[in-house]
């Protein structure tokens, strides 16, 4: 063959397996007698003995570089440079950090192309890319966007949908840009409420990274380079099932790590001031996705309110149906709180978050000082946070939610039967927590033992992540479009790596 001879005609797409048309251009040094059976594409893993088999074809073609799409940096290029241009203390995930370039339904893909299943992203809450949300939010961005000075009907309209779906009372919002920003927002909320400044908050709870939000969260404040509890602050006693004093989900369990609240509060009577507010997740999640015993908000709130404080429900986490019984957390708890706060899942990745509050106390916060928040409720994101509403409602997401979350429990509780590494398996919907010990006995965490499992699902294509205050919970929220097999799939790989030397325990 010459150069400038016709190698083939392209065909339309029935005569092309159905593909649209296109050149596909391979140079074979051994069929291996396959003859057209020989594979046009391989798996990254097999790409070493692809290029034996199938070198570069621009060797014979030699088309100029700018007929290539650009390749972008190597993986381990935008590592260095991220280590050096981005603040120092943001950590990477697994010891082998993945690079992930694209995002579908359950699907993350990294920069070869491979897919991990995404066990753990709740901000993605209806699926990466979801085609209704990104169109949405295209939409409206090739319309208008600006800040909420002017009168515009998508902030009404979903201020009116997100109450809809709220106690009657939860019927003021105010639209921000990231659960941070709710939860600090709700803070001053309940400050100016109350005209008092004290707090209280769980132990090892995790509210938000502004200085407002590290006071009242453990999680960060008694950790490392942390400055431990600021003198208004009072931390109560994580309501913990498994680990804690009071065993178990039974509503007397509930009440008396309620009594802790009051405890609390005479802390605070006890120095002559009152108090302004309890913040706390409806589920714990740095405390190791911990699922409440039965009543401990709704008393939780009675004692609060009693004494004339304001009670903020932290849905950052645990809203928009993924604890499958209800639409939001605090329900499964029968407590109403004056304050609710969500973020992640709102925008489905796009930074969109919300205060909900009573009349009551959003007159006493509009005291004179503006409130102004230059993004918060622009239309775009309230066009996302609408479709995130849609995909909710049309997919049925709350009722898989805990379908799946139910059978993805259940197989999980069939591994603990042969797997002593296993001391709890807990959760609402698909919001679950595996909690890993050395002995069940003792309950001693096996911390070392989780982040080795969650690094070797990642090899396997798996992703989860640990927390909890001993580092030793698997933790388990994937989008909730998460089906029974992908259930599957992830409970498979978990006994495959279970029953590696490197966990056994006992
Ligand atoms: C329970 C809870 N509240 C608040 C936040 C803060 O949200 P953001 O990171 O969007 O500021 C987080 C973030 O992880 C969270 O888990």
């Amino acid at each position: 063959m010459r150069a400038g001879d016709c190698l083939g005609e392209m065909g339309a797409a029935p005569i092309n397996g159905d593909w649209p048309p296109h050149l596909h251009f391979q140079i074979i040094i051994d069929p291996l007698g396959l003859d057209t059976d020989f594979p046009g594409v391989a798996a990254p893993a097999l790409r070493a003995v692809m290029r034996s088999l199938s070198p570069d074809p621009n060797l014979l073609l030699r088309l100029p570089p700018a007929c290539f799409p650009a390749m972008g940096r190597t993986k381990a290029a935008t590592l260095r440079e991220r280590q050096q241009r981005i603040g120092y203390n943001l950590s990477i995930s697994y010891r082998q950090p993945l690079k992930i370039v694209r995002g579908l339904g359950v699907y993350l893909y990294d920069d070869a192309g491979r897919p991990y299943l995404d066990c753990v992203n709740n901000v993605a809450h209806v699926g990466h890319c979801h085609p209704h949300v990104v169109e949405a939010g295209q939409r409206q961005m090739a319309v208008l966007n600006t800040n909420t000075r002017y009168l515009h009907d998508s902030m009404i309209e979903y201020a009116e949908r997100l109450t809809a779906t709220l106690p009657p009372q939860l019927s003021v919002c105010f639209f921000v840009n990231s659960g941070s920003e709710a939860n600090d927002l709700a803070l001053r909320l309940a400050r100016a409420a109350t005209g008092a400044f004290d707090m209280i908050t769980l132990d090892v709870a995790y509210h938000g990274h502004t200085q407002a939000l590290i006071e009242v969260s453990p999680y960060k404040h008694d950790g490392p380079g942390g400055r431990g509890r600021p003198p208004f602050v009072q931390k109560v006693m994580m309501p913990d099932p498994y680990r804690g004093p009071y065993y178990g989900y039974s509503s007397a369990s509930g009440r008396a790590y309620a009594a802790h609240v009051q405890t609390a509060l005479d802390a605070i009577h006890a120095q002559g001031r009152g108090v302004a507010g309890f913040i706390a997740e409806s589920l714990m999640g740095c405390g190791g996705q911990l699922v409440f015993p039965d009543d401990f908000l709704f008393e939780a709130f009675e004692v609060v309110r009693a004494a004339g404080g304001i009670c903020i429900a932290d849905e950052v986490q645990t809203g928009f149906g993924r604890v499958g019984t209800h639409y939001w957390g605090f329900e499964t708890q029968s407590a109403i709180p004056d304050i609710v706060t969500m973020g992640k899942p709102a925008g489905n990745g796009h930074p969109l978050a919300a205060v909900v509050t009573t009349p009551e106390v959003a007159r006493k916060f509009a005291n004179g000082m503006e409130y102004f928040n230059t993004f918060g409720g622009n239309p775009v994101s309230c066009a996302i946070g609408m479709a995130v509403l849609d995909v909710i409602e049309q997919e049925q997401l709350q009722a898989n939610a805990l379908d799946v979350g139910d059978y993805l429990m259940a197989r999980l509780r069939e591994l603990m039967s042969v797997q002593p590494i296993i001391g709890d398996v807990r959760g609402l919907g698909l919001y679950i927590g595996v909690e890993l010990v050395l002995d069940r006995e003792t309950q001693a965490p096996a911390g070392e033992h989780a982040s080795y499992i969650a690094n070797r699902m990642r090899e396997l294509g798996v992703l989860i992540s640990t927390d909890g205050p001993f580092h030793n919970v698997l933790k388990i929220k994937p989008p909730i479009v998460f089906s029974r097999a992908n259930a599957d799939h992830l409970v498979d790989n978990l006994a495959l790596v279970l029953g590696e030397d490197a966990v056994q325990v006992g």
